[in-house]
């Protein structure tokens, strides 16, 4: 356990219910679901585990996201939700980011997707932790929460 593994360690984004939690159980759900990935690619980042295995768990990921944005952009147009066009622009930052990492994947460069891995980390964290909550905080007044058989993509 040298020093690199506890710098590693701190990286690792692991889900924290007063945290993460937004109090929209489905959404809830997903989030941890991709972090939970997140926290798994990361980790064979770190082992260095085989490329192949690091480029599969990458594109499951990227499907988990996707899937994920899409359900939260199905919302944000159902309630009408005020920000909908900034919050669908940081979505597709992250996307594009997480779509450039896949293409960029090199084991020649581990370095640099080390360094990819943690900035697609904290920028999922903050999409999480600013606009995800705000889209929660506007969701739950309006209802959705208690409404969620009526959520699209049930
Ligand atoms: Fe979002
Ligand atoms: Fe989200």
């Amino acid at each position: 356990m040298g020093r690199e593994v506890t710098h590693m360690q701190k990286r690792v984004l692991k889900w924290e219910e007063a945290r993460h939690s937004l109090g929209i159980p489905l959404i809830d759900e997903q989030h941890r679901k991709i972090i939970l990935g997140i926290n798994t690619l990361h980790q064979a980042v770190a082992k260095a585990l085989p490329h192949d295995a690091v480029r599969s768990l990458l594109a499951n990921l990227i499907q988990l996201i996707d899937q994920h944005f899409s359900f939260e952009e199905a919302l944000m147009q159902e309630y009408a939700f005020p920000e909908t066009e900034s919050h669908r622009l940081e979505h597709r930052a992250i996307v594009a980011h997480a779509r450039h990492l896949l293409n960029a994947l090199t084991p020649a460069r581990p370095l640099r997707t080390k360094l990819a891995v943690a900035d697609l980390t904290a920028w999922t964290e903050r999409h999480v932790l600013a606009s995800d909550r705000a889209l929660g905080a506007f969701l739950i007044a309006q209802g959705a929460a208690a409404r969620q058989r009526a959520v699209p993509g049930r």
